[in-house]
């Protein structure tokens, strides 16, 4: 394997958060480092985001693949520079989230286009391509040295209604973005959950040969 493949982990990294030394040995994760070194943190320093470090996680988005090229994901973008539009987008985000989603400086709504633009098909890879879009956004962030969370827990209702989300298109998820901050500020349990380490489940519980359920016979190396 190229040296470049080979993870080196920095446990000084903030965004690897505390558990890095849990997982160091961890052969299985020897995929690039970018990868390998993204976590979920929820502890977000006050430094706002430059609008055009904002630019480039956008511009990452925009050069994720997508089925037919029909690109179909949009984001609502609010940052703390526009007080009132953060507030907006935080409104939509469930209590158990702005705890501490409130002191990310960037909320980013990710949406997808559920019909093809020509026929008004469904388009049942619409969610597929959102996510990678949201892919794409995070391992730019990352790059930047920025954290990204994504959050599932807001109301689509909501989200839909105060930024007039046609039906034709879905919320996905909020995504809270911004410099890492300091982990010991969070409540005790989301602490404890930053710093437990990452679980996975093994490539034999999901990587098939032949048959459904039947394990790769190369997974067990
Ligand atoms: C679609 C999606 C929804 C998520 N929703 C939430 C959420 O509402 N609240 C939260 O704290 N984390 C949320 N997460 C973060 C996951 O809990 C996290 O990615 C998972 O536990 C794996 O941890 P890791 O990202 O550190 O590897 C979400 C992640 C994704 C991709």
């Amino acid at each position: 394997m190229a040296e470049s493949n080979v993870i080196s982990i920095d446990s000084s990294d903030p965004l690897r958060g505390k558990s890095a030394s849990t997982q160091e040995d961890d052969p299985a994760r020897s995929i690039h480092p970018l990868l390998a070194q993204r976590r979920t943190f929820r502890a977000f320093s006050e430094a706002r985001v430059e609008l055009e470090t904002l630019h480039a996680l956008l511009e990452a988005a925009r050069w994720a693949p997508s089925s037919m090229n029909q690109q179909p994901w949009s984001f609502v973008v609010a940052t703390k520079q526009n007080e009132a539009e953060f507030e907006r987008l935080l409104s939509c985000v469930l209590e158990f989230n702005v705890v501490w989603a409130q002191h990310a400086p960037v909320l980013v709504l990710s949406v997808a286009k559920l019909i093809f633009d020509a026929e008004g098909e469904p388009n049942r890879h619409a969610f597929h391509d959102a996510g990678q879009a949201m892919a794409f956004l995070t391992f730019q962030a990352n790059v930047c040295g920025l954290n990204v969370c994504q959050m599932a827990g807001f109301d689509v209702a909501k989200a839909r209604g105060l930024f007039s989300i046609p039906e034709s298109h879905e919320p996905v998820v909020v995504a809270a973005i911004g410099y890492p901050g300091d982990g010991a500020s969070l409540p005790e349990k989301l602490r404890k959950k930053q710093s437990a380490p990452q679980t996975r489940r093994p490539l034999r519980d999901f990587v098939f040969e032949g048959t459904w359920g039947r394990p790769a016979t190369w997974t067990e190396e």
